[in-house]
């Protein structure tokens, strides 16, 4: 495992990442890889624990709020960072009351026990083009971002799609769980899709709740929509910041998870050449899921 630098189109290094078994990790903000995965690897899981996946900027805090308030039958918000098996040490993630947990690993890299055990997965996907336009926003205002936050649009694109960027192509880590489905066919996975749940929040937070075989209230799915549509929900993170939140970025006065929150910024933000390279992409990689651009 060799840690290579990043560099943008002048020479300066912008990231610093190691490639491991097809994944890319940031250096320095998940510690050393191996050990982790290593430790996530031996450590064990209850069968009831759930698993919110996605790949970054996918809308990962959105549904581990919505997991969260069903499995707690609850519409109230959590206080918390969401517990990041990527990042959290494993004592911490056993400590983790509700069983709710949340990763942005591929699927060789899950841990095994949680995998034998059949917990269940709820993957939330994102159209890559708005996922592009959200990592951009978010990296810079993060310390991982920190060689970054004078770059450009063009040159951070330009990195995205020369897979040089932390995280890998948007489309390998579609394609790695989607064939993990294929693969493992009776696997319980809920494949929810961003633009989709935006349009019909009540509707997916019901979807989830049979996905997870809760049975609540009409109400309490009527109050955790209503919660959890953007305006509502943003406006409490940017006043309860979670004290976790400085291990990630050194902005104080709002959350930057909580940027727009709407499908289909990309438009304001790509060229068409660099709207053809993703279709390229995407269509290339033959991707069974409807992927929705607005
Ligand atoms: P934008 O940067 O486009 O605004 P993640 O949680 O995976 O890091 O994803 C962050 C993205 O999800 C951000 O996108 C954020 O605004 C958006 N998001 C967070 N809460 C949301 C909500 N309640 N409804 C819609 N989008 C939300």
């Amino acid at each position: 495992m060799t840690e290579k630098e990043v560099k943008d189109p002048n020479g300066k290094v912008v990231f610093k990442v190691v490639d491991h078994e097809g994944a890319r990790f940031p250096v320095g903000v998940f510690g050393n890889v191996l050990d982790r995965l290593k430790a996530l690897s031996e450590a064990t899981f209850k069968d009831t624990d759930v698993f919110v996946i996605s790949y970054p900027k996918s809308g990962t805090h959105w549904c581990y709020e919505i997991v969260d308030m069903l499995k707690n039958n609850s519409s109230e918000f959590t206080k918390h960072m969401p517990p990041l098996i990527d990042m959290l040490p494993v004592e911490k993630l056993m400590q983790v009351p509700d069983g709710v947990l949340v990763s942005h690993l591929l699927p060789q890299h899950m841990p095994k026990d949680a995998i034998q055990k059949r917990c269940k997965l709820v993957h939330i996907y994102r159209n890559p083009k708005d996922v592009i336009v959200s990592f951009f926003n978010f990296l810079k205002k993060t310390k991982e971002g920190a060689m970054m936050q004078d770059m450009e649009f063009d040159v951070f694109f330009d990195l995205y799609i020369t897979d040089q960027l932390p995280g890998g192509l948007w489309t390998n880590y579609i394609k790695a769980w989607t064939d993990f489905k294929k693969e493992n066919p009776t696997y319980p996975i809920l494949n929810i899709c961003y633009e989709k749940m935006k349009k019909d929040l009540k509707g997916h937070v019901k979807m989830i709740a049979d996905f997870l075989e809760l049975k609540p209230s009409e109400e309490l799915i009527e109050e955790i929509a209503n919660k959890c549509e953007f305006q509502t929900m943003s406006k409490f993170k940017n006043s309860n910041i979670p004290e976790g939140m400085r291990m990630v970025t050194d902005v104080r006065d709002k959350h930057i998870m909580y940027r727009k929150g709407e499908a289909g910024d990309w438009k304001n933000w790509f060229k068409v050449a660099q709207s053809e390279a993703v279709d390229a992409e995407v269509e290339a990689a033959n991707i069974p899921l409807e992927i929705q651009y607005t």
